[in-house]
């Protein structure tokens, strides 16, 4: 079966020699040249080596493959419609480096795991569902080796351009009545989150690149971009008495989803207490972060909660909420809560050691969240931390 995108993508290519500019390729009215060489300068020729693998997601009449392709080894182009891919093989011609994929609309089925050293998609993500992008962004994990550098192109909500064609627009793209090449608006901080969400390292984000859209450039992680990971590991490990470390939740905290009312709530931080100094989720109050992620089996989760002891003199007077939970869906399991007061107990002066048993989680795929939490009045000083958490199997 077709997906919607492919039968909209074939048969735009077919009316090009009708409908188009005459003598041009398909293209040319995706925006002017200096675009596309600004594009091609700043964003993928400085990402490409010449013994490099591309790939290319959507090069509709090859304006971006040809330029690329001589300066790499081999340029890898998937598209959901057949007829974009013909034309891009007949620009580039049939001694280039080329290799097509006709994509099925869901994943990039034909791609084998971390076999391309650059992706690249331009003018494409603009015309994705929200849910495309997403699982298209996830088969870029995938397809990438480690290290590998992204990059895409997106609409922006937040430009007058952007606004003033959404809502000429919205009215004619309702329900089952919306235009398949539509312009399909995001932001750059939805952009970035999706990015991180899995598993990006996002390098940049040019708002300048066109006055409506802008380009994000990201990598995916090196195995050994966190030096820590290693001496981490053995921590909880020998901490825990034993085990093997499955998720190291810390070491991820910049996929995981962070809700507070600053980014600077959130961060990693060292925190010592009595002589005791671990690496920590800094989580001022209210904060949340949120893991998705898949339990494996025989599964513990380990971690501590506890403050800095700069503020326990400071901190707000009632004590502070530390929760953990799960969520499946709209159902929500707490594995942890206890308030923490080190201003009026003595004995909250510690690290409270976390240890739940996830053996009935094991295989599930859930939102792991840890939260902190403070009632109304200052919420100044209430320097929060959850310590090393990971996943530990045995
Ligand atoms: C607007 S054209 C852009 C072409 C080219 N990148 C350029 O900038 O000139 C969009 C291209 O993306 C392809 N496309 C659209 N939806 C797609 C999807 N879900 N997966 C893969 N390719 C898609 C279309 O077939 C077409 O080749």
């Amino acid at each position: 079966m077709k997906t919607k995108y492919e039968s909209s993508w074939d048969q735009y290519s077919k009316e090009w020699e009708r409908k188009g500019i005459a003598g041009k390729d398909l293209g040319v009215e995706w925006g002017d040249d200096s675009l596309t060489r600004d594009i091609h300068e700043k964003f993928l020729a400085p990402r490409v080596a010449s013994d490099a693998t591309l790939l290319e997601i959507g090069p509709g009449g090859g304006k971006y493959s040809a330029g690329v392709s001589p300066l790499c080894k081999k340029l890898i182009c998937g598209d959901v419609s057949s007829e974009m891919l013909k034309r891009t093989a007949k620009r580039l011609g049939p001694d280039a480096n080329l290799e097509t994929v006709k994509l099925n609309g869901i994943d990039f089925t034909g791609v084998a795991d971390q076999s391309i050293d650059f992706a690249f998609s331009i003018d494409v993500f603009v015309h994705l569902d929200l849910e495309d992008i997403y699982v298209y962004l996830r088969e870029f994990q995938r397809v990438l080796k480690p290290g590998g550098p992204l990059v895409l192109h997106f609409a922006s909500l937040l430009t007058f351009p952007g606004f003033d064609l959404f809502f000429r627009e919205a009215d004619i793209n309702r329900a089952q009545f919306k235009q398949i090449g539509r312009i399909n608006f995001i932001t750059p901080e939805l952009a970035r989150r999706l990015f991180e969400s899995v598993g990006f390292i996002v390098d940049e984000i040019d708002e300048q690149i066109s006055p409506r859209d802008f380009v994000i450039a990201a990598h995916k992680a090196e195995a050994t971009e966190d030096e820590d990971a290693p001496a981490r590991a053995k921590r909880i490990v020998d901490r825990a008495g034993g085990g093997t470390v499955a998720r190291d939740l810390l070491g991820e905290l910049g996929h995981a989803v962070r809700v507070a009312p600053d980014e600077r709530y959130i961060c990693k931080t060292p925190i010592e207490i009595a002589g005791d100094e671990r690496e920590c989720i800094f989580a001022h109050p209210p904060s949340q972060v949120g893991y998705a992620l898949t339990i494996p089996e025989k599964a513990e989760l380990v971690t501590a909660a506890g403050m800095n002891p700069e503020i326990w003199e400071r901190c707000y007077p009632d004590g502070i909420l530390f929760r953990i939970a799960i969520r499946e869906g709209t159902t929500e399991t707490e594995l942890f809560s206890q308030t923490i007061h080190p201003r009026e107990r003595h004995d909250d002066r510690k690290w409270h050691e976390i240890r739940v048993d996830l053996k009935k989680f094991g295989g599930r795929v859930v939102f792991l969240i840890f939260e902190t939490r403070v009632g109304p009045g200052t919420n100044d000083f209430n320097w929060c931390a959850f310590a090393e958490p990971a996943i530990l199997t045995r």
